[in-house]
């Protein structure tokens, strides 16, 4: 109970607090934001939690196909390694259709879509930290995606705000797979992201549409410092360098991915991490190295509000 009145006599107050109430405010015309403030710390619910919570790190591209899920998994299983007392957790909103199950070889029907039409009283940090199937292998939680198109379509997107906020209280880091949609699902999840990994390839379609998609995220107030950029050889074609790449994007790219032939398609059709089935490669160390500085400059990132 916060108790809301005209009067800032001092006696008054002492009095309200002695009979229970959780806080006193006098009445004035300013007195929205605290009272808001006060609202959502008592119920314990979305402000505070975003604050408290874990980071937030999501995967995007311009164009499927980049690699951009098997990034983001191989990425989460990576931070998980490097940081082992932290909880990671994968999910999954690419439209209409989520890949991430499939990579990881989760079938159970708990998903995105049927998580968005619950109460939301019940989507609490301990719904999910129970919840959430942990596949071995990986040592992430997921939240898979929609399992088919219709599902996508159905999904209520007014329930992700507060998912994202619960799944960031009960996880340290929090990966988004988007896929290659800015759509209205993603632009909020990626304003508030703490890291945003943008998946490049080669071939100058790609490369041109996402030096619109950066424009586009400019605009939107995104700074160059939160963008990651994974230059992934997810074709066998040469295509262009890394220098011409990043000239064209005007984005620094900070790791590449070799072309790894049929490697990743058959770690993904085992539903194992890339390192734990071609441990010897060397392809592990520059998955080892991009989540350790994905991890920092995540936990590095100063909030705004
Ligand atoms: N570096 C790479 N070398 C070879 N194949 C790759 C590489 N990265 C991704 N792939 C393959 O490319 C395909 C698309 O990858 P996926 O992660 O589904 O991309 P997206 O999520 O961007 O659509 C998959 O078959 C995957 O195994
Ligand atoms: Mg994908």
């Amino acid at each position: 109970m916060i108790a809301l009145s005209s009067d800032p006599q001092p006696a008054r107050i002492r009095s309200a607090l002695e009979a229970g109430f959780a806080e006193y405010m006098v009445k004035t015309a300013q007195v929205m934001p605290s009272l808001l403030e006060a609202v959502n710390r008592l119920v314990g619910g979305k402000a505070s939690a975003k604050e408290a919570g874990g980071r937030l790190i999501v995967f995007l591209s311009a164009k499927g196909g980049t690699g951009t899920s098997s990034l983001c998994a191989n990425i989460a299983t990576n931070i998980a390694l490097y940081k082992p007392d932290k909880h990671v957790a994968v999910v999954d909103m690419v439209l209409p259709i989520g890949s991430i199950a499939n990579i990881v070889g989760y079938q159970g029907d708990l998903n995105l879509v049927s998580m968005a039409e619950m109460p939301l009283e019940t989507l609490t940090p301990d719904f999910f930290l129970n919840n959430l199937a942990g596949m071995p292998p990986w040592h992430f939680h997921l939240m898979a995606g929609s399992p088919d198109p219709e599902s996508g379509n159905r999904l209520k997107i007014g329930s992700i705000p507060d998912i994202v906020n619960s799944m960031k209280t009960a996880y340290d880091y929090v990966l988004v797979d988007l896929g290659r949609s800015l759509s209205r699902i993603s632009m909020p999840v990626i304003e508030n992201a703490d890291l945003i990994a943008l998946i490049v390839n080669t071939d100058s379609s790609t490369l041109s549409l996402t030096k619109t998609v950066w424009e586009y995220l400019q605009y939107k107030g995104v700074e160059a410092a939160s963008v990651y950029v994974i230059l992934n050889r997810a074709a066998g074609l040469e295509g262009l360098t890394k220098a011409e790449a990043e000239k064209i994007i005007s984005l620094e790219i900070k790791k590449s991915m070799p072309y790894q032939g049929s490697n990743f398609a058959l770690a993904n059709n085992q539903h194992l991490p890339f390192s734990q089935k071609y441990p010897d490669n060397t392809t592990v160390i520059i998955f080892r190295e991009m989540a350790k500085e994905m991890a920092e400059l995540a936990d590095r990132h100063v909030r705004k509000n």
